[in-house]
């Protein structure tokens, strides 16, 4: 039960909205209705989509631009699918070119080749089936791929091929907003998507989850164990499944604890550092070094007060940096108490890190 890798199959899929939204997605790709699934990361999005291709058998070509995130750009030549789930020997021969073009078998000598044979692969395939998926795990990395217009190719699918559907997810829910809410400059997106929002397990679920397993594995728990394990890793499905696995390897709960935090730290430093090569200002570790010393969040007011003491910015740089932030998915803006927030535990502590490396104290 506990596995660090996606989950593939219905029984392991835990959690209420987490099965809700399989029914979701069920009901949008018959309707054809293109969808996202936007969540924080580590909480289950591609888990989902896994275990929805497995359960179906639907056609379907699966893109994961989760490498890429924290690049500052992607060439095409980067973009081989990370799994295709068509009837290849019966594809016409021009199909089969295109095919190993987008499977990167083929070298494409430009963007425009490696574009064209994938509009002629999907044409192909969207004549030839009633519903055929495309996935694209991680979309807000979509604009910094090079070469190839993927926002174009997205529209020309909602517009000219009936039998396609889009399924995306975005662990950053901002970036992906500006992509499906397009402006009036940028005119993109013109069909409607519906989003799923995926958030952490609840306390209860988490708590459900770890003493389900840890029962089957016949490994003896106390409640009060399990409560600082779920507390400590904020509720986190990635994180919890992580405690699992070195509980049923024979770790006792405090050594367990302590590498599940360990390891959710280090993940949470090397995404840190993705974010920080793209925004690459000190200003965005201050405010966030700031709001990780605060436990219950802090005002905007009070993030003003101590960044724009300890930083030569402006206030109106201070906002960008906070809904820059927001949008990363790594603060959290709750309007009703006015408060922001670090939004997991083991993210703090990956700051106060970060911080470190920076001179920030
Ligand atoms: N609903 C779930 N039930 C059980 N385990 C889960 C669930 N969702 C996520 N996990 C665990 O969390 C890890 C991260 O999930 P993943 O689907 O990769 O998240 P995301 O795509 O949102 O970053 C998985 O490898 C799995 O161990
Ligand atoms: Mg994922």
């Amino acid at each position: 039960m506990f596995e660090v890798r996606p989950v593939t199959s219905e029984r392991n899929l835990y959690g209420r909205e987490h099965r809700e939204a399989l029914g979701r997605l069920k009901e949008n790709v018959e309707e054809k209705t293109f969808t996202a699934i936007l969540g924080p990361r580590r909480v289950g999005k591609t888990s989902i989509i896994r275990v929805f291709l497995n359960k179906y058998p639907y056609r379907y070509i699966y893109y994961d631009l989760s490498p890429f995130m924290g690049r500052q750009g992607i060439s095409y030549t980067e973009l081989a699918p990370a799994m295709i789930n068509i009837e290849t020997e019966k594809l016409s021969y021009r199909a089969q070119l295109s095919l190993g073009l987008i499977r990167l078998d083929l070298k494409p000598e430009s963007g425009v080749q490696f574009q064209n044979a994938l509009i002629n692969l999907l044409r192909e395939l969207n004549g030839k089936y009633d519903d055929l998926l495309l996935v694209i795990d991680e979309a807000q990395v979509m604009p910094l791929i090079r070469g190839i217009n993927m926002l174009g190719l997205l529209q020309l699918i909602s517009n000219t091929m009936d039998n396609t559907t889009v399924i995306m997810t975005g662990s950053m829910p901002g970036l992906l907003e500006r992509i499906l809410n397009p402006s009036a400059s940028k005119p993109m997106f013109a069909r409607y998507v519906d989003r799923i929002f995926i958030p952490r397990w609840t306390s209860d679920e988490s708590i459900g989850y770890l003493k389900k397993g840890l029962r089957e594995a016949k490994v003896p728990h106390t409640r009060a164990e399990l409560e600082e394990a779920v507390e400590e890793l904020s509720n986190v499905p990635g994180f919890l499944a992580y405690y699992g696995k070195m509980r049923t390897r024979g770790m006792g709960h405090e050594e367990a604890l302590r590498e599940a935090s360990n390891y959710a730290v280090g993940i949470w430093e090397q995404d840190l550092e993705a974010f920080l090569n793209i925004y690459s200002t000190r200003a965005y570790v201050t405010a966030l070094w700031v709001l990780s010393r605060s436990r219950f969040g802090l005002t905007r007011k009070e993030i003003a007060s101590e960044v724009l003491r300890r930083e030569n910015i402006s206030d109106r740089s201070l906002s960008r940096i906070l809904k820059n932030l927001v949008s990363s998915g790594m603060v959290e803006h709750s309007r009703k108490r006015g408060k922001y927030r670090i939004a997991e535990i083991p993210l703090a502590k990956a700051i106060e890190n970060i911080a470190l490396r920076y001179g920030i104290r």
